[in-house]
């Protein structure tokens, strides 16, 4: 029997059973094959979304827009500079008087904290965007696009090169091991993830059958993967640090000779996006040698992110319909 998560909030996975999870990812898949069907939703009918973002989005504020309006409901964007949040007032004050107002809150931002706030006060589901430690959302949409891939999760090995220790390092550590994959974070040690989270998602993986590894040896860490992952090497609000980012992380950059250490001739290459692939964006053109993934690899035949990136809709829209949706 599916779990009943209506009311909840959806804050970190650490919060949810493989179960919930499985659960989230069956009901993606139904409303993925509506949508491509063309049958519309009636499940948000009625229903107010505030959409919160302290930083830009395209796929996650575009994902939520849509899915509300697929499922009948109203999404209103407030975005930085729109609301008094945290500067002329606070969390808690604003998560009250927006939980008078509207059914669902989506928040993207810095502070973790600022999200567990909001939902502490709002007396309505808050979903997290995306906030410095965590980006939960997003990694339904990879897992999805793994699985749809593999036509399971159970044991797959999903290597993820980079920083170690962002939102992204974060949440697929913990999203893989509750679904008992086999998660890497190849990374350097100056960028390995926090010992306390590593201790935990070991916990994890060893109660579903999933495995830990985390090391800054490249030939060890995609061997038999079948899913490389990267993402940007500074993450939103760490402009400043883009230059000794490219020193470190340089070596890690998922080229196609590494796509072929894997072992694997069907493994993918995924990413959340933003991608720096090539010399064609404004940052690129400042920092030529930003560039987490080769241009071969991102446009290759075994690429799968835009496949992801659309699979943020489906996910997204199961969260809130099974957090709000009648
Ligand atoms: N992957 C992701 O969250 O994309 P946006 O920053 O465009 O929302
Ligand atoms: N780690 C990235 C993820 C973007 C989706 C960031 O926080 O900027």
């Amino acid at each position: 029997m599916a779990a009943n998560l209506q009311g909840r909030h959806f804050l970190r996975l650490l919060d949810f059973s493989p179960q919930e999870i499985h659960d989230l990812l069956r009901l993606s898949a139904t409303v993925k094959a509506n949508k491509r069907a063309g049958v519309r939703g009636r499940t948000l009918e009625g229903k107010s979304i505030a959409l919160i973002f302290e930083k830009p989005s395209t796929r996650t504020r575009c994902a939520f827009t849509v899915a509300c309006i697929d499922e009948g409901a109203h999404p209103e964007y407030l975005g930085k500079g729109d609301i008094q949040l945290g500067k002329k007032e606070t969390v808690a004050d604003t998560a009250r008087v927006l939980g008078r107002m509207f059914d669902g809150i989506q928040f993207r931002g810095f502070a973790h904290q600022t999200v567990e706030g909001l939902a502490q006060h709002a007396g309505v589901p808050v979903w997290n965007g995306l906030t410095d430690t965590w980006h939960p959302t997003q990694i339904l949409a990879d897992v999805l696009t793994v699985q749809e891939e593999f036509g399971r999760l159970q044991g797959l090995a999903l290597a993820y090169l980079g920083d170690g220790r962002n939102n992204m390092a974060n949440s697929l550590m913990v999203g893989c091991a509750k679904l008992g994959m086999d998660i890497r974070i190849v990374a350097p040690a100056s960028l390995h993830p926090d010992p306390d989270l590593v201790r935990q998602v070991e916990e994890i993986a060893a109660a579903t059958g999933g495995k830990v590894l985390i090391t800054a040896d490249i030939a060890s860490g995609v061997k038999g993967a079948h899913a490389l992952y990267t993402d940007v090497w500074a993450s939103m609000g760490e402009e400043t640090k883009i230059a000794e980012r490219i020193a470190t992380l340089g070596p890690y950059k998922v080229t196609q000779k590494m796509m072929e250490m894997t072992g694997r001739r069907d493994s993918i290459f995924l990413h959340c996006l933003p991608a720096f692939h090539n010399l064609e964006t404004e940052v690129a053109q400042q920092y030529p040698e930003i560039c987490e993934v080769e241009d071969e690899v991102f446009e290759g035949a075994q690429s799968r992110v835009f496949d992801q990136a659309e699979n943020r809709l489906h996910t997204i829209k199961a969260v809130m319909v099974a957090t709000l949706g009648r």
